[in-house]
């Protein structure tokens, strides 16, 4: 039999064998992990942190975040209660849809206005034949296509309702591309794939008073760093590694599909033919405005989400939200965590708390029960030295004084 086609008890079984050390799992785990990817032989556990005051168009969130990096969660609590503290986030979004793309070869006697002519018709058959899309609030919206010498590209813009919509908007390619084929002058369908491009979009803006920062020189600096943001692409990448920060961890929390978005935001960053920071923080009329906007092609249903306690869990403690609600929170989450940052950088450094958060990682790592490493840890923070090497040597030091 093939590694594949063995129980995910078997395979474990040949790494085993091998020499390798692999962690206990429930079995129950491991028989569902093994129905969400290929291969499987276990997990990978990352801690997750909540967000306790996100102020979104008037509501408050919990925002669960999974992420490994330290001082992430920390970095968004401390962007959201300064926004919290100036009114909160307002945020908008623009929802018509994801876009797929078809594109077929044509022949000599292909035109173009025909097949235009075709396109009502072929949304109606595809909103007859998805029609439970559409019962839920989606459907296929518009299909556009261009010529260019024997290829045409069509676009088609579907409305995937509260799921990100990438099987769904798949299914509805293909089944598009068999039409496609029959009309006159299309010799063949050469691809029908959804496209990541930035389609669904939702802009958080916040704006602050500096006093709620460190005074205007503090608001001052970070609205210049933006701007260095804006022209430099070594700080723009790493500005919007800081966004992402945000983005991934609720990402990931909520089940959502972070690669598509990842890649969707390099075409935002790009739209000037520069790379720049996805975010601008700019001085108005003595108020620090900061806007940021992101691709969101996210959900709320779909893909393993109601499959996952994990997942599940995340949604318990966001509540009940639409997949609108959630694409506000999550570009609120990345702005806070962008300010955050901005801030750390443009006073103390970045450091600061870095190391403080690292230091964790050192205890975490020491041979020591859970008494040694909470006094180890107090130790640090108490003479501000968050070396590894410090870390052992006060651990020595309360053993000898035992
Ligand atoms: C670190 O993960 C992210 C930052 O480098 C972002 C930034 O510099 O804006 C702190």
């Amino acid at each position: 039999m093939k590694f594949y086609q063995l129980t995910p008890k078997q395979r474990r079984e040949i790494l085993q064998s091998e020499g390798i050390k692999l962690e206990k799992i429930d079995d129950q785990v491991l028989a569902r992990l093994d129905q969400l990817s290929e291969n499987v032989i276990g997990q990978l556990r990352l801690p997750l942190g909540v967000v306790q005051n996100l102020q979104v168009n008037g509501h408050k969130y919990w925002v669960p975040m999974t992420v490994e990096e330290p001082s992430v969660v920390a970095a968004a609590n401390h962007g959201t209660n300064i926004f919290a503290q100036n009114g909160g986030v307002q945020a908008v979004s623009k929802r018509d849809g994801i876009y797929g793309q078809i594109v077929l070869r044509v022949n000599d006697d292909f035109v173009l206005a025909e097949l235009e002519n075709a396109f009502p018709h072929l949304i109606a058959l595809a909103n007859q034949k998805f029609a439970s899309l559409v019962k839920h609030g989606g459907g296929t919206r518009e299909i556009t296509a261009k010529q260019i010498n024997k290829l045409v590209y069509l676009r088609v813009l579907v409305d995937p309702a509260e799921a990100m919509g990438a099987n769904k908007t798949n299914s509805i390619l293909e089944f598009l591309s068999t039409k496609l084929v029959e009309l006159p002058g299309v010799a063949e369908k050469l691809f029908a794939i959804l496209s990541n491009y930035s389609s669904q979009l939702t802009t958080a803006k916040v704006k602050l008073d500096p006093a709620t920062l460190g005074g205007k020189r503090v608001a001052e600096r970070i609205a210049l760093l933006s701007k260095i943001g804006y022209e430099d692409p070594y700080r723009a990448v790493t500005n919007n590694k800081g966004i992402m920060n945000g983005a991934d961890a609720v990402l990931l929390a909520t089940g959502n599909d972070y690669r598509a978005i990842e890649s969707a935001t390099a075409v935002l960053a790009s739209q000037t033919g520069q790379y720049r920071s996805l975010s601008k923080w700019t001085m108005e009329d003595g108020l620090l405005v900061g806007e940021l906007t992101l691709p969101m092609a996210i959900g709320v249903v779909g893909g393993s989400i109601k499959a996952r306690e994990d997942v599940q869990q995340s949604f318990a403690i966001l509540g009940q939200v639409t997949s609108k609600q959630l694409a506000e929170i999550i570009t609120g989450v990345a702005l806070a965590n962008n300010l955050a940052a901005l801030l750390a950088i443009s006073t103390v450094g970045i450091q600061a708390g870095h190391m403080k958060l690292q230091a964790r990682n050192f205890v975490t790592e020491l041979d020591a029960n859970a008494d040694e490493k909470k006094q180890v840890l107090a130790e640090m923070i108490a003479r501000k030295d968050y070396s590894e090497s410090y870390a052992r040597k006060i651990l020595q030091e309360i053993r000898k004084d035992k």
